[in-house]
């Protein structure tokens, strides 16, 4: 068997610089505050077994994976088989509890989801992006980044970015909360969230990272995943945990603030834009007017993404896609709280944000036209555009 285990980008992990964490946007009322500290608790919690944890499981608290709200230390790995070559086999039902690893075991559970013996297999790390701003990424208005994808579609550099429409995928929210009318059946939302913008709401979303992560289940996520001993359910009989839970914890990463940024260096923005890095690390983008969070609701969100997929090409292509977003597509990422990372793009391949950056223009990326630039450009240029990114 020949297996090729993508780089440990996050051992050793530090986080960098004053502590950005748990810190909620300005000006909450007090009910919105109350949810905010009831859904840190909830992020910072490692569940236990005689709490539903497993009966498979990758780590046992969110923060475990986004400690203080940044990146890593724990990741997520997905596996492909390959032939000799190294090519993915169009036959991946080797795989019969799916690409992700999962190799915690809880609840009685003897065999965790790894890498299958006697084939070969890539299995390559998914890191977590930070949560902080994410409550604006949800806020921004649909409008807005369908008006981007226009404007990038009618232009002639090679950036063509486009939206991610998803269906929903869990049951039912019972307390949506005004974040949105969604169930089963909904289809053709603007994905938003995931490295493949896979699914459109942060509810959705800690639901997901519940069941995937963590094996809790959930009222709209019910179900414990297949497993290989087959079992159906864990210590905690029945569904893990309420729908509340999850909303409060979804609520916590809607409420965390952008981390204070720096001054952006003399010309600093207009380079980064001049280099065509604005094209897709948009400034701004406009929330919708009935965001539930006052504080969210027709503001400029200034995110430095577009929320749309980009064909990075080959270089850059993982192990699998995601629903329609193909292997070598990846969501725009948005710029902020850089400095509190260590380690940059989808699997953390690059150490620095000048790496990022370089290696993001490979040939058949969108980005290629644009990181040109920046490689051409004087190093006082660069030097300017690599000081204001570390700054948001
Ligand atoms: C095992 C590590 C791990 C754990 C545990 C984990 N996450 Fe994540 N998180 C990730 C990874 C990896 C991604 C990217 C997933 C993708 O691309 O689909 C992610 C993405 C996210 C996103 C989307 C951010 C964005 O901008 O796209 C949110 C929100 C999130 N996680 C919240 C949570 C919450 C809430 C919990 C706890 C219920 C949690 N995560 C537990 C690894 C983890
Ligand atoms: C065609 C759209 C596009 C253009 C143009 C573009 N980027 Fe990106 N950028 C992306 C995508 C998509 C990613 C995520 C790629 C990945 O994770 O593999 C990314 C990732 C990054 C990252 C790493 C972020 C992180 O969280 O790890 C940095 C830094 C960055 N870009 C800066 C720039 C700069 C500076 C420029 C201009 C020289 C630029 N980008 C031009 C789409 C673009």
């Amino acid at each position: 068997m020949a297996l090729l285990v993508g780089c440990d980008p996050l051992a050793g992990l530090t986080v960098v610089g004053d502590d950005p964490s748990d810190a909620p946007i300005a000006g909450l009322d007090a009910s919105w505050m109350e949810r905010f500290v009831r859904g840190d608790a909830v992020f910072d919690t490692p569940y236990r077994e005689s709490q539903g944890l497993g009966p498979l499981y990758i780590r046992q608290a969110c923060s475990s994976c986004h400690a203080a709200d940044a990146r890593g230390p724990g990741v997520v790995r997905r596996m492909v088989l390959v032939d000799a070559d190294g090519a993915p086999l169009a036959d991946q039902s080797g795989l019969a509890f799916g690409p992700v690893v999962r190799p915690q075991l809880a609840a009685g559970a003897t065999v965790g989801i790894v890498p299958p013996e006697g084939v070969d297999v890539w299995v390559a790390p998914r890191l977590p992006p930070a949560v902080f701003a994410r409550g604006y990424l949800e806020a921004i208005a649909d409008s807005e980044i369908e008006r981007v994808e226009t404007a990038q579609a009618s232009e002639a550099d090679g950036v063509s970015g486009r939206i991610h429409r998803v269906p929903w995928q869990s049951e039912a929210n019972p307390e949506p909360g005004g974040f949105h009318t969604l169930g089963p059946g909904s289809v053709g939302q603007i994905g938003r969230f995931g490295l493949k913008a896979r699914i459109a709401t942060l509810d959705e979303f800690a639901a997901d990272a519940f069941q995937g992560d963590m094996g809790i289940t959930s009222p709209l996520r019910p179900d414990e995943l297949p497993n290989p001993d087959a079992q159906t359910d864990d210590e905690q009989p029945g569904v893990d945990i309420d729908a509340a839970t999850v909303n409060v914890a979804g609520d916590y990463v809607r409420m965390l603030a952008i981390p204070a940024r720096a001054a952006p260096p003399e010309g600093a923005p207009e380079a980064f834009a001049a280099m065509g890095c604005a094209t897709c690390h948009v400034p701004s983008l406009r929330t919708r007017a009935d965001y539930p969070i006052p504080q969210l609701r027709d503001v400029d969100a200034p995110v430095y993404t577009d929320l749309l997929l980009h064909d990075m090409g080959p270089e850059l292509a993982d192990a699998t896609g995601d629903l329609d977003a193909s292997a070598s597509e990846w969501r725009t990422a948005p710029l902020v709280g850089m400095r509190h990372l260590s380690a940059y793009l989808h699997d953390g391949r690059a150490p620095t944000v000048e790496d990022a950056i370089r290696m993001h223009g490979g040939e058949g990326s969108e980005a290629a036209a644009s990181v040109g630039r920046f490689a051409e450009a004087p190093p006082e240029q660069r030097q300017l555009v690599l000081q204001f990114i570390n700054g948001l």
